[in-house]
Parts: C-alpha cells; structure tokens; sequence
C-alpha cells in the first residue's frame, strides 16, 4: 500500500501501532473472540474501555479529581448551544479570534446577553488581541485556543477573574494545561484525539 500523509488541520498521522491495535480490537476484542464494535456498551470489556480512556485524558492533563471528563455526542459545536444554555444567566463575555469563536457567539446571543471583550476580526483573524479586560460581571468568559484556520493560538492559560470556558479543540494535548485555571475545557475529538462524533469536556465537578 502506498503510504499517504494528511497535512490538514484535522485529522491526521496516527501512529502505525495505534492503527494496528485500532484493527485488532474491531476484529478480535481483547483476545474474546468477538469485536469491539459489535458488543453491547454494558459489557465489562466497554466498560473498561471506557475507564481505560478517562484515565488516560486523567495522567495526560493532570486533570484534578474536582473536574469529570466526559465524553458526549454533537461536536463541539453542539457545545457552542449547551453552554450557554446551562451557564448563561445573565451575561456571557467571549474573545472572538475566529470563526469558531464567531459562531460559539452567535449560539450565546439565543440565551441572553453577550459582550465580545476584544475581536481580530478586523484583520481576519490573523492575530490575537491583547490587552483587554474580562469583565466580573458575567457568568463566564469563553475562549477559543487555537483559531484553526489560520493556527493563532493563546499559547498560555489566561488568569479569569470568573469561570473561565474553553474551545480547545484544536490545540487540546498539543501543551500541558492547567485545568484548574478553566470552569470548563471541550471540544471535537477528531482533530486532535479520536473520531469525529465524540466531544470532551473537562468540567468542574460543582458546575455540573
Ligand atoms: C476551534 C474549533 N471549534 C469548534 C469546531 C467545530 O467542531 P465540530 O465539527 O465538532 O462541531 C471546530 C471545527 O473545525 C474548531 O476548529
């Protein structure tokens, strides 16, 4: 077979042995006979997947035990609705540096009242803005990491005043993370880590 690459912000290069553990378990599951995609989600071998999964995303970011790490349905543009629809009271306050950060904006307004702290849209978001102030009086202030068209990406965990609401889903396990800087950290899996379909979320437990 010819081997070849994809260099697009998406998915892309997976480790040879990932693919090949990836084909086993949907042919022969852990050595039961039967494959990964045709057994209930109840069996105990699911279930451990799924354990085995979360431990990972648990060692790999260092999530502290206050937070769950869930694993949902819809994109993470669903989240772009779900958020707002559980955590805007008020007001919502967001740094728009990109289309992604545009359209979380848009879903926000559905819900109540939303201030765009700063913006690079004037220069097609090629920039991130710097020098803006969160405001104390909203119910959380939303970023969106990596700008995945042109790759701008906030290199740092930001200091939030309030919680603090995060689209990593193109930069997520790309740097290490200080999860107990965010309320809430999501995005699609399938840039970054895993098929399309699935969304994370690292959420403080006393959110949920
Ligand atoms: C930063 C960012 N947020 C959200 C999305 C939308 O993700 P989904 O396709 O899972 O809804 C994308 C998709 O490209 C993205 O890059």
């Amino acid at each position: 077979m010819k081997q070849v690459h994809n260099f697009n912000a998406g998915p892309c290069v997976l480790p040879k042995q990932a693919v090949e553990s990836a084909i086993e378990a949907i042919r022969n599951f852990d050595n039961t006979g039967i494959g990964l995609l045709e057994i209930s989600h109840r069996t105990p071998g699911w279930e451990r997947t799924m354990a085995e999964t979360e431990a990972l995303w648990r060692e790999l970011l260092n999530i502290p035990e206050n937070y769950e790490v869930l694993f949902l349905g819809g994109g993470a543009s669903t989240q772009f609705f779900h958020i707002p629809a559980n955590f805007l009271k008020t007001k919502a306050a967001f740094l728009q540096t990109g289309v992604w950060a545009k359209k979380a904006v848009k879903e926000a307004k559905f819900y109540g009242q939303v201030e765009v702290v700063a913006s690079s849209e004037d220069k097609n978001y090629t920039y991130v803005p710097k020098n803006y102030t969160i405001p104390t009086d909203v119910d959380y202030f939303h970023i969106t990491t990596n700008n995945t068209i042109y790759g701008t990406e906030l290199k740092t965990d930001i200091d939030c005043p309030v919680n603090l609401i995060a689209d990593m889903s193109s930069d997520i396990m790309s740097r290490p993370v200080d999860v107990s800087k965010y309320a809430m950290i999501y995005g699609g899996a399938q840039k970054n880590v895993g098929p399309a379909g699935v969304t994370f979320v690292i959420i403080r437990k006393d959110l949920i």
